[in-house]
C-alpha cells in the first residue's frame, strides 16, 4: 500500500482482541475487524449478532461504520479480519482465516473508493500465524461502486 505501514501482527492483535466483543449468541461464531487508519490508529469491530439472525451485523461493518460516523472514511489504509467458533468462555478458535463476505466486501469497497486505495484485507485466524493476503480488487473484481451511478 501507499504510505501507511502496516504491522500486520499488530493489526490481527487487534482483529483478536475485538472479537472478544462478539456479540454472537446465535452462530457463537465470533469475528472481529481492525481498520488501519492513516495516522496509525486502529478501530475495530465485532460482530453484533439479533434473535432476527439475518440482520445480524458483521464486524467489518461495524468497524466501518464506526469510521464513517467519526467522518474518517478517507483515512482508511488497510482492514484485516479474523475468526472461529467459540469456546465455552467466548473465545474464538480454530486456525483457518476467515474471508469478508459478500457484503462486507461491498462495505469495504465504499471505504476504498472514498480513501482512494486498493485496501490491504489481512485474513487471519483466530489462533496460530495463518494469513491470507489480498487487495479489495482480489476479493471484489469489477465492483458495483460510486462511478456507476456517475459520481466521481
Ligand atoms: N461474520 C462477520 O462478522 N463477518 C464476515 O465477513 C462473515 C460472517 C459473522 C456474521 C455472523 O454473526 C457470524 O459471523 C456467523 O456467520
Amino acid at each position: 500500500m501507499d504510505d501507511t505501514t502496516v504491522d500486520e501482527t499488530g493489526l490481527i492483535a487487534a482483529a483478536r482482541a475485538a472479537a472478544l466483543h462478539a456479540h454472537a449468541p446465535y452462530s457463537r461464531f465470533a469475528v472481529g475487524a481492525a481498520v488501519l487508519m492513516t495516522d496509525s490508529s486502529v478501530v475495530t469491530g465485532a460482530n453484533f449478532e439479533n434473535a432476527s439472525y439475518g440482520l445480524s451485523l458483521c464486524a467489518e461493518t461495524v468497524a466501518l461504520a464506526t469510521i464513517s460516523a467519526q467522518g474518517r472514511l478517507r483515512e482508511v489504509a488497510a482492514i484485516a479480519v479474523i475468526g472461529g467458533a467459540m469456546d465455552a468462555d467466548g473465545r474464538p478458535t480454530g486456525t483457518g482465516p476467515v474471508s469478508p463476505c459478500g457484503r462486507c466486501r461491498q462495505v469495504i469497497n465504499e471505504a476504498a473508493q472514498m480513501s482512494r486505495r486498493d485496501l490491504p484485507v489481512l485474513c487471519g485466524a483466530a489462533e496460530g500465524d495463518a494469513v491470507r493476503r489480498y487487495t479489495l480488487s482480489e476479493l471484489l473484481p469489477d465492483a458495483f461502486g460510486p462511478a456507476d451511478l456517475g459520481i466521481a
